[in-house]
């Protein structure tokens, strides 16, 4: 290696470092809201008639909130479907039945992994599939 070539690799080093080098710590701002997980509500689990979207923001909102995994990848489906991208949130969704969501949630589909009645008691997949299911 000559001479120039040399100081032309040690600028493109250096311009590396410049441009990828990230500040230590976490990035200002808050989180985005699916990294904000709410407090699950208390009270008995088992007993029915707990609020859906509370239920739904704790147990799915980590995949289905803004900027969620599930959310990134329903909507790329939806937009593919030639439907609005807000649709990728579970709760803009108008074509969802309550025994298409306890199915899904029960058995898993395709990216998402299925959510045992640990994660989610059928009392408290009631109340999900309830506020979800706007089709019925
Ligand atoms: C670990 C992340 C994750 C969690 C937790 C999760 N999901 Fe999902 N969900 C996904 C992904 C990813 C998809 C898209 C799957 C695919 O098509 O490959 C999906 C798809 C769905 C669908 C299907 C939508 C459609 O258009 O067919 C429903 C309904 C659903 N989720 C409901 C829920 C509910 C209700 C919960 C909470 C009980 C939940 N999910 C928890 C990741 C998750």
């Amino acid at each position: 290696m000559n001479r120039a070539s040399f100081a032309f690799v040690g600028a493109l080093g250096l311009a590396a470092t410049a441009v990828f080098a990230a500040p230590p710590g976490p990035p200002p701002g808050p989180p985005p809201p699916y990294q904000m997980r709410p407090v699950a509500p208390t009270g008995d689990r088992l007993k029915p008639g707990r609020d859906g979207k509370v239920l739904f923001e704790v147990h799915c909102g980590y995949c289905h909130l803004t900027g969620g995994m599930g959310t990134n990848l329903l909507t790329k489906q939806q937009v593919m479907a030639g439907n609005s991208p807000d649709k990728g949130l579970l709760a803009n969704r108008t074509d969802l039945t309550a025994d298409y969501v306890k199915t899904v949630v029960r058995m898993g589909k395709g990216a998402m992994p299925q959510q045992t009645k640990v994660d989610l008691t059928d009392a408290e997949l009631d109340a999900v599939a309830k506020y979800l299911g706007k089709a019925g």
